[in-house]
């Protein structure tokens, strides 16, 4: 099963499932977004503050969205860094989106204050 954009975007129970599925159905609806601002620049903009805006409600609901599909504990990465870094995870708290962001969408740098946020915990 592969992640749709209302798993990762709406809150779980929060919204009736057809609305879920509308969202589900219309796959074209990044591209859509994208198409809506007819200067490159004024969606990139517009991208990079909704990008973190999305990265700070993650980190403020503890990546619930995350959560739906992925259990921490059951997580076996297959490398060595994976596994060091969800000790670490585990130990210090720090939240699925303070590590797997730029997971799905073109990169959008974290802005400072995002990073001061998840810094603290993942320097060993
Ligand atoms: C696996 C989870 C996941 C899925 C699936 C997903 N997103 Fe996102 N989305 C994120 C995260 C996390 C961010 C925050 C930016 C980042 O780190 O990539 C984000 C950011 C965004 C943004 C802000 C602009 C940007 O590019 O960062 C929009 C708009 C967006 N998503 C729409 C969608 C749409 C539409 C879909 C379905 C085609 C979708 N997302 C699928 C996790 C997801
Ligand atoms: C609808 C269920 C679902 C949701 C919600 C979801 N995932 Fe996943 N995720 C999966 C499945 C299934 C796979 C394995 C298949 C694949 O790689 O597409 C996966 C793979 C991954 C991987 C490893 C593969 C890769 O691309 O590197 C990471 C990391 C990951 N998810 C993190 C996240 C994070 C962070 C979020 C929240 C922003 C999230 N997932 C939300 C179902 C989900
Ligand atoms: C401290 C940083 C950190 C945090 C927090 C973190 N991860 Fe990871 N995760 C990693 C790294 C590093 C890897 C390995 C990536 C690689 O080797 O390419 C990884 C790998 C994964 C994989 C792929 C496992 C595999 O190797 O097949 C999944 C799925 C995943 N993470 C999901 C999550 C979810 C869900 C959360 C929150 C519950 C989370 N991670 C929290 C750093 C983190």
């Amino acid at each position: 099963m592969q992640a749709g954009c209302a798993d990762c975007h709406i809150p779980e129970g929060l919204l009736p499932a057809t609305l879920s599925h509308i969202i589900d159905g219309s796959r074209d609806l990044y591209g859509e977004l994208t198409n809506d601002y007819q200067q490159p620049e004024l969606w990139q903009a517009r991208r990079t503050e909704l990008a973190w805006r999305v990265r700070d409600k993650m980190l403020a609901d503890d990546s619930r969205n995350c959560r739906s599909c992925h259990n921490e504990d059951a997580i076996r990465a297959q490398r060595k860094r994976g596994q060091r870094q969800h000790e670490l995870a585990q130990r210090e708290k720090v939240t699925c989106i303070g590590c797997h962001f730029n997971l799905v969408h073109e990169e959008v740098k974290p802005r400072e204050s995002f990073l001061d946020k998840v810094r603290i915990d993942i320097q060993p």
